[in-house]
């Protein structure tokens, strides 16, 4: 049921024309890259970005590290070379900006098959449009279509404030409907969740308050802007010691012959049922996932 977790707690993004970063990349302690072709890249920066993007992930050594490109958009004057050039490097996952519908992510699942990409190759998406919030479901079901090999959503909440004139508070309250709403449809189509960015990156207990509040919605992990976010963000999205022995305690005490037939038990003075377990179970093996990371 576990096999193949993969820990994604973190993801951060980083400009595909800055060299530097895209180098210093290969240093950071973190799960995933998003090298990126498109809102952190001016128009007179394109090519260059692309070039550098698809030479260093072609040239490898970004290890475990999940290695994701975002692409411009198919509407736009260089999406189709940014993904052509995407697939000839081969990174791990395209993330595809401003999915308003299903039709964008088969379209695109569609031009993979012709320009022969791996199987291997998966697609994220970005929901940051109102359109997508009103076909998250939709959007999410894709996870279960093979054809399109979405394997995560990815929250725009940067462009969701734009395109919709809600404000991004502390607490994100306007947010939360639709952040939820897509946790929703996330765990529908069985994809991960990854929460949007958090601008502030001087502010460290603002951003400590919004991974705990990523956490509890049920985010996967967090995209992030800035190298200074990544030991915050792994420390709030990893299970803690105490979650891992609560895990393994209800596992062992289902696992006793007197509690072979039960459904629910008592274990130090709890309910639990087997969907606890279960619940469990996840936990451990996403910490033996990073355990095995580190
Ligand atoms: N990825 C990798 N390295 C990064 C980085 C990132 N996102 N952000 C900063 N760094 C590196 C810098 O290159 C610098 O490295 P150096 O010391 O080897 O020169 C170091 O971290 C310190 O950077 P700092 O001076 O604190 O920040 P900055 O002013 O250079 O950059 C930003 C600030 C916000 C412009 C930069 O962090 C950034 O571009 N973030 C990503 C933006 C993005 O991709 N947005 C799109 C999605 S929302
Ligand atoms: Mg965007």
């Amino acid at each position: 049921m576990t096999v193949g977790i993969r820990p994604r707690r973190s993801a951060l993004y980083m400009p595909g024309s800055n060299a530097r970063a895209l180098e210093k990349a290969k240093t950071l302690d973190v799960d995933c890259l998003i090298l990126d072709l498109e809102d952190a890249v001016v128009p007179d920066a394109k090519e260059l970005a692309r070039t550098q993007i698809c030479e260093a992930v072609a040239g490898g050594g970004y290890g475990e590290r999940e290695v994701v490109v975002r692409i411009n958009g198919l509407g736009t004057p260089w999406g189709e070379d940014d993904l052509a050039a995407a697939v000839k490097a081969g990174p791990d996952a395209i993330l595809v900006p401003k999915v308003n519908s299903p039709a964008d992510l088969q379209r695109i699942a569609l031009k993979l098959a012709v320009l022969g990409a791996s199987r291997d190759l998966k697609l994220w998406a970005m929901m940051e449009t109102p359109e997508a919030l009103l076909n998250a479901g939709a959007i999410g079901a894709c996870g279960k279509d093979p054809q399109v090999r979405l394997s995560c959503v990815v929250m725009g909440t940067n462009d969701l404030a734009k395109e919709t004139r809600a404000r991004l508070t502390p607490g994100r309250a306007a947010m939360m409907p639709w952040l939820m709403t897509c946790v929703a449809a996330a765990r529908a189509g069985g994809v991960d969740i990854l929460d949007g960015v958090y601008n502030a990156f001087q502010d460290e207990e603002g951003f400590a308050a919004e991974c705990a509040q990523g956490v509890e919605m049920g985010m996967d992990g967090k995209t992030l802007i800035h190298p200074k976010q990544i030991d915050t963000c792994h420390a709030a999205f990893s299970p803690t010691p105490e979650e891992i022995a609560w895990a393994r305690k209800i596992n062992e005490a289902f696992d006793q012959p007197e509690n072979a037939d039960k459904g629910a038990i008592q274990v130090e003075g709890k309910m639990v049922e087997r969907l606890h377990a279960q619940m469990g179970r996840r936990v451990i093996a996403i910490a033996e996932a990073i355990a095995a990371r580190s």
